[in-house]
């Protein structure tokens, strides 16, 4: 969440902050009147949970206390109070495909007692393998528990096998719990420690550039050296809502990339949501090291890099070269019997192009919606899809880079109007607008978002 200090008229959405505010006064009551059950167990969670919550950033989300959950399947979410919801969160991901797609809950129930965790391959492995290969065109793979772990491991790679010290990224740019990533870029060009990170006493900005996405001029000065590992990216930035590549941008990053002996790393944990391939594979790009997580085990703990054949045998050169002992690399659950098999099921069942054919349609559908709502009602926002994924941000122009998406921010009117959604019947994702389309979303279950933003809007007396 930003905290950029706000005039008090929204000077871009043109609200009165005044009114926003009682807008989600007036939420935050419905919400509170129709929730007893998950004010009840929010009031027993307090002994044992920071801020009430299992997950601490689970208390960031709009509501004035947290929804507590029932069940999922497909695209529906039930509460504990008993309501319906219709889900485009999905788990910031994570349930991309769907709550509990058929083909998972049947691996699940053929895996019996087979033992989740024995810590030795099997030809599980050996057919996950080759779904990825096919898919990605990657032909090695590793498996770990999060992408967060994965892009740890990538870097920790990335450095040994090239002996060079520095990493680049783009502002604004999440890879997941990864120290080295947290930078911004500041006023004067430099880098710095992003000053959310807690309890961090080496600073990441020691060794680590960031450059503004769609800057190739800046990209290629930070690359000069000679002294960068990798570049890591999403080829679309979605984590400070989305910033699509300009025309040749992605492709530009691949060739300055190879110039300089650095390392393509590209994060594709969310953008799996732009076609089965990712996005790489939909525009031909041939990253080093590809990195997948959050679906792809079916919504439990999952995750794989992939990379070349040339980038493997540097790999093993530098295991083999180094002491034996600990190489940093690598959590004892990962790989696991169970979680291969889900992945297979998902790979293999779920992930089809048939599904993706039909998110397609979905997204485009509420997109198309949410931007006749916006024209309607004269308000100077934009939306933005790739793929599965659409997201409203609050300027006119689809922001180029994490500096113009950040100043897009309005977190209260942000909140206010995700708030105003979950009392209508939607869940969206609570840090950014992200709405994301399974296959089990139906055309009336797009047009009831759409209805429910035009509702929300007009109670909030948005133009
Ligand atoms: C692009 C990207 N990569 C990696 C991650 C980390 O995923 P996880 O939290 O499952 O480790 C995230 C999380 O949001 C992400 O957005």
């Amino acid at each position: 969440m930003n905290t950029l200090a706000a005039p008090s008229t929204d000077l871009m959405s043109d609200l009165p902050r005044e009114r926003i505010a009682r807008f989600f006064a007036a939420e935050s009551a419905r919400f509170l009147a129709n929730h007893p059950q998950s004010r009840a167990l929010h009031a027993q969670a307090a002994r044992h949970f920071l801020f009430g919550v299992p997950m601490h950033w689970m208390a960031d989300a709009p509501s004035p206390v947290p929804l507590f959950v029932d069940r999922a399947v497909g695209a529906r979410l039930w509460d504990v109070d008993g309501h319906e919801l219709i889900d485009f969160c999905l788990g910031d991901t994570g349930a991309m495909f769907g709550h509990s797609p058929e083909p998972v809950v049947r691996a699940l129930a053929e895996f019996g007692g087979d033992g989740a965790t024995p810590m030795l391959p099997s030809s599980v492995a050996l057919d996950v393998a080759a779904l990825l290969e096919q898919r990605f065109g990657l032909p090695m793979w590793q498996f770990t528990a999060t992408a967060s772990d994965a892009n740890r491991f990538v870097l920790r790679w990335a450095r040994a096998i090239t002996r060079r010290r520095h990493i680049v990224v783009f502002n604004g740019c999440y890879h997941g719990t990864v120290d080295d990533v947290f930078v911004d870029l500041a006023a004067d060009g430099s880098t710095r420690t992003r000053p959310s990170l807690l309890g961090q006493v080496h600073d990441p900005a020691t060794f680590t550039r960031v450059v503004e996405f769609n800057d190739l001029p800046a990209l290629e000065a930070a690359l000069a050296a000679g002294d960068v590992a990798c570049v890591m990216t999403e080829p679309v930035l979605t984590n400070i809502g989305m910033v699509l590549p300009d025309p040749g941008f992605i492709e530009g990053v691949r060739t300055l990339t190879r110039r300089h002996g650095a390392l393509l790393v590209l994060d594709e944990t969310h953008t799996i949501s732009c076609g089965p391939g990712g996005y790489a594979r939909a525009c031909g790009l041939q990253p080093d090291i590809l990195v997948l997580g959050k679906p792809i085990a079916g919504g439990t703990p999952g995750a794989a890099y992939g990379f070349s054949a040339e980038v493997g045998a540097r790999m093993q050169q530098a295991k083999g070269a180094a002491v034996p002992g600990h190489s940093g690399i690598g959590t004892t659950l990962s790989a696991g019997l169970l979680t291969l098999r889900l992945m297979r099921a998902m790979l293999a069942e779920v992930m089809t192009d048939a599904a993706y054919a039909r998110m397609f349609v979905t997204a485009q559908r509420v997109a198309d919606g949410l931007e006749a709502v916006i024209a309607k009602r004269g308000l100077p926002w934009c939306v933005t899809r790739i793929g599965a994924r659409c997201e409203c941000q609050f300027v006119p122009q689809r922001p180029r880079n994490g500096s113009e998406a950040r100043a897009a921010f309005r977190d209260a009117l942000e909140a206010a109007l995700q708030l105003a959604l979950l009392n209508r019947g939607v869940l969206l994702t609570p840090f950014h607008n992200m709405v994301l389309a399974c296959p089990a979303h139906t055309a009336a279950d797009a047009d009831h978002l759409i209805a429910a933003f035009d509702d929300a809007l007009e109670a909030l007396g948005a133009a």
